[in-house]
């Protein structure tokens, strides 16, 4: 057995022993939508750093815990933080969480994140369905020995972002009124924010939004035949398109104000995503 499946076992065998809980939906909520995560009914919690082996974050705005609880009658996982290529973790160890949500018996994942604006029509305070996603600038989590328990060598990735879940949940914006974009999410492994001649240079590859996270979490999911949908919340528009620095007090403080819509956006969804597509 690869040290990466063994690790992953172990994890899990430290969860059961504290947890006794099966999640439908899972979610990861990003810089500062953690909060999102009180307003589900909860009936347990778990510290990263008492799970045997789990990478623990240090990111800003991350706290650091799985909540257990139901949104209705929905089960539910939500993670409160994440953990990051730039943190110094293998890629690895960054979506060992997204494998141990799947042995926990996730059938759904929403993915969340605060994400810079490239698309020129976009505005700081918009949110972004993902429609694709550009990895090619960080390590794909599949590199090493496969583990066939999870999916196989050569996985397809023509639909990492499932169209049905995206056709519920821009039903659902609609339905709130929400306005909603959609577009393609690029990754970096951060912590540097980009220059403006990158952001040009990600906008001509087709990408509408920047971040530091989420896409090699949705290999690991697609790799392991989860139905994936993600969600970023525009904080700030890209290095050079305003007169602004960037700065994560800037991040966080669009969060912040997003976070009601985002409450409401993930809410509806869910019940839906929920009642329309695994009922
Ligand atoms: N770039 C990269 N990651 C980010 C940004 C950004 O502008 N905003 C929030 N996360």
């Amino acid at each position: 057995m690869s040290r990466e499946y063994e690790k992953l076992l172990k994890c899990y065998q430290s969860f059961k022993e504290q947890i006794d809980f099966q999640p439908v939906i899972a979610l990861v909520l990003g810089s500062g939508l953690g909060n999102y995560a009180d307003g589900i009914k909860i009936v347990s919690s778990l510290y990263y750093h008492d799970i045997e082996g789990f990478p623990v974050s240090t990111a800003p705005g991350h706290k650091g815990r799985f909540i257990f609880g139901y949104l209705r009658d929905i089960p539910i996982a939500a993670m409160q933080g994440r953990v990051h290529c730039y943190e110094g973790y293998d890629v690895h160890d960054v979506v060992l969480p997204i494998r141990l949500l799947k042995l926990m018996g996730a059938k759904v994942l929403i993915l969340t994140n605060a994400a810079g604006g490239i698309n020129e029509q976009y505005k700081a305070g918009d949110f972004m369905l993902i429609r694709d996603q550009i990895a090619s600038f960080v390590p794909s989590p599949l590199i090493g020995e496969n583990v066939k328990e999870l999916g196989p060598r050569f996985c397809d990735m023509s639909e990492v972002y499932d169209k049905d879940l995206r056709v519920v949940i821009k039903e659902t914006s609609a339905e709130l009124g929400i306005h909603l974009q959609e577009g393609v999410y690029i990754q970096l492994t951060g912590p540097d924010f980009e220059t403006p001649a990158e952001i040009k240079m990600y906008r001509m590859l087709g990408a509408d939004a920047v971040g530091m996270s989420t896409a090699c979490e949705g290999i690991a999911a697609n790799h392991m035949g989860m139905k994936v949908c993600g969600i970023s919340c525009i904080s700030n528009m890209g290095s050079g398109m305003t007169e602004n620095p960037l700065s994560q007090q800037e991040v966080e403080e669009m969060t912040d104000r997003a976070a009601p819509v985002f409450k409401k956006l993930m809410n509806k969804s869910i019940v839906n995503i929920f009642d329309r597509i695994i009922n």
